[in-house]
């Protein structure tokens, strides 16, 4: 994910440099963030004058109905071949740490916030989770998430559209075993009342996330949640500009630095934390944290 991060991360920044400049970005095709085509169900054109020809229809397979939908980020294995997007998302080491860390989730009730195509929510249930209930924000990723259940038969994993702080706002059930918040934190407007939700439905939270810390995230704007500070991120240009944008459902968001997010855990009871060492990407990117916080 974070070759994605990287590469979007330099096309916005450039974006920005430009408009200082008075280039007109926006106008101009050159400086598109995105020349893919994007997700879209291309309607069949009407009218007997169209030369429109529908392609034939494949045999059923597994392959053929990924290739169903296009555009995607994951990359995935199916029937020896290797299909999708640039990242593979589905050996994703920070998810074997983070199940390690909690001695694995054999049998255990998984809530799983923003799984994006899937890749995760597979390893989970492949690692013996009982159930997954993965909920996915943009309507496109949700459809990924469908197809990618029915071809790996993940029939433990059920997926959700919709913002998953209201799920977890109006949560009444029985517990989770774990919630996995693997780069959703950062994308929230109100993290401090998301961890404090999820605090509620869960006594383990396993967490991967982009941190605040004195150059991170750009330009500096200094805010307070519930007393927690941290610095608010804009992401107005890559929401609205990005075909099949996969960060938040909200234009703005606030990373927590450090120590508040630690902080944040602890006062609502998740003060046992198991962590990676902040990692600060070479290639200039925001410092990050894998960790596994529990009561
Ligand atoms: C940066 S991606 C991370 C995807 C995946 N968890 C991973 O670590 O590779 C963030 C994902 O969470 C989803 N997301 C973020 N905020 C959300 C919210 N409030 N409700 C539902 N989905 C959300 C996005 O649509 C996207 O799929």
């Amino acid at each position: 994910m974070s070759k994605v991060h990287q590469l979007r991360g330099s096309l916005v920044e450039a974006r920005r440099e430009l408009r200082t400049r008075g280039v007109e970005v926006d106008s101009d095709s050159r400086f598109n963030l995105d020349s893919d085509d994007g997700f879209k169900f291309i309607p069949r054109p009407a009218g007997s004058g169209s030369n429109y020809v529908e392609p034939p229809t494949p045999a059923p397979s597994p392959i053929a109905s990924f290739h169903v939908l296009d555009s995607w980020i994951s990359r995935f294995d199916i029937d020896g071949e290797s299909v999708g997007g640039q990242v593979d998302l589905s050996t994703d080491e920070r998810i074997t740490w983070l199940m390690d860390a909690i001695g694995g989730v054999k049998g255990n009730r998984i809530l799983e916030l923003g799984p994006l195509e899937g890749a995760h929510t597979k390893m989970l249930c492949e690692a013996g989770a009982s159930s997954v209930i993965a909920i996915e924000g943009s309507r496109a990723s949700w459809l990924h998430c469908l197809v990618v259940k029915e071809i790996f038969e993940l029939s433990q994993a059920r997926f959700l559209y919709g913002d998953f702080n209201h799920y977890v706002d109006q949560y009444q059930g029985p517990p989770f075993d774990a919630v996995l918040a693997c780069a959703v934190l950062y994308h929230q407007l109100d993290p401090v009342s998301l961890i404090s939700g999820l605090s509620r439905l869960t006594n383990t939270v396993l967490v991967w996330t982009s941190l605040a810390d004195d150059g991170f995230p750009k330009p500096a704007m200094e805010v307070e949640v519930s007393g927690y500070r941290g610095r608010k991120m804009n992401y107005h240009e890559d929401r609205n500009l990005i075909q099949n944008y996969c960060g938040g459902v909200d234009q703005e968001a606030v990373w927590l630095y450090h120590d508040e997010l630690l902080r944040c855990f602890a006062d609502n009871g998740l003060s046992r934390i198991e962590s990676k060492p902040i990692e600060r990407p070479d290639w200039g990117g925001a410092p990050h944290i894998l960790f596994a916080a529990s009561r």
